[in-house]
């Protein structure tokens, strides 16, 4: 475990991991309004990072010269769950970085391991902050239950059905879930998830996960499943 004792973890921690679609970034932001913690959405700092890098005219396929921008990384995320701040260098990119060229280029950058190993350590940083400030916060992304912080009291690893997950997406992106927004949607979901497994783990929930199948449950329900977990453990 990549974690020395002087680094332990502040505040209670909720690790949150899933693929995409499975709701886990509506769900974990609600989660954290609802208990009054902190939010930090990790997809979002690779998402920054990948807007950075071709702001600045970084070639991806280079791991040397995007690892050297992760080095040198001006990111400001927010945690707080009712105020989403991301910006880089002092630009706001909170709507840049959903658009398609991050979506379909932000693979070849999470998949660079020392790029993970920088955001990881920064990640770990503002998951203390967040919980020393509010008592708690709610981390989500795609190794935060194993990598990240593996040492979090509560784990998820919320999971939907590839049907469901394509359904979910396809109405955000193209809002239709018919048989044309899913078959364009289905390379975004798809295709990512099979880029972005040969890094990380996040089908099969590691010893200590809870996984958490939404397939048939709303956007409540999705919640109140989350929030009994986190519950079952703080009592
Ligand atoms: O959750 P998202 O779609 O915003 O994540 C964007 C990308 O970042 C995703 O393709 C995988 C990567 N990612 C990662 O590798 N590790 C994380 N902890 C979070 C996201």
């Amino acid at each position: 475990m990549p974690v020395t004792p002087e680094e332990h973890l502040s505040g209670f921690v909720v690790a949150i991991d899933g693929p995409s679609g499975s709701g886990k970034s509506s769900v974990s932001k609600q989660v954290a309004r609802r208990l009054g913690y902190g939010f930090l959405d990790t997809g979002a700092m690779y998402r920054a990072l990948t807007w950075w890098s071709l702001h600045e005219g970084v070639d991806l396929t280079d791991a040397d010269a995007v690892t050297a921008a992760a080095q040198r990384f001006p990111l400001l995320i927010g945690t707080d769950p009712d105020a989403s701040v991301v910006e880089v260098d002092g630009i706001d990119v909170s709507a840049a970085i959903r658009e398609t060229r991050i979506s379909t280029n932000v693979s070849a950058v999470a998949a660079i391991i020392p790029v993970r190993e920088i955001l990881r350590l920064l990640q770990r940083r503002l998951i203390s902050e967040a919980g020393r400030a509010r008592g708690g916060v709610v981390a989500e992304g795609r190794d935060i239950t194993t990598v990240v912080a593996p040492d979090a009291p509560v784990r998820i690893l919320l999971t939907a059905s590839e049907e469901a997950r394509l359904a979910r997406r396809s109405k955000e992106l193209h809002g239709a879930a018919d048989a044309d927004a899913v078959a364009a949607t289905r390379s975004q979901i798809v295709d990512r998830d099979r880029a972005d497994s040969a890094v990380s783990e996040f089908t099969v929930a590691a010893d200590g996960v809870t996984t958490i199948d939404t397939s048939h449950l709303d956007f409540e329900g999705s919640v109140e499943a989350v929030l009994s977990v986190v519950e079952g453990a703080r009592a």
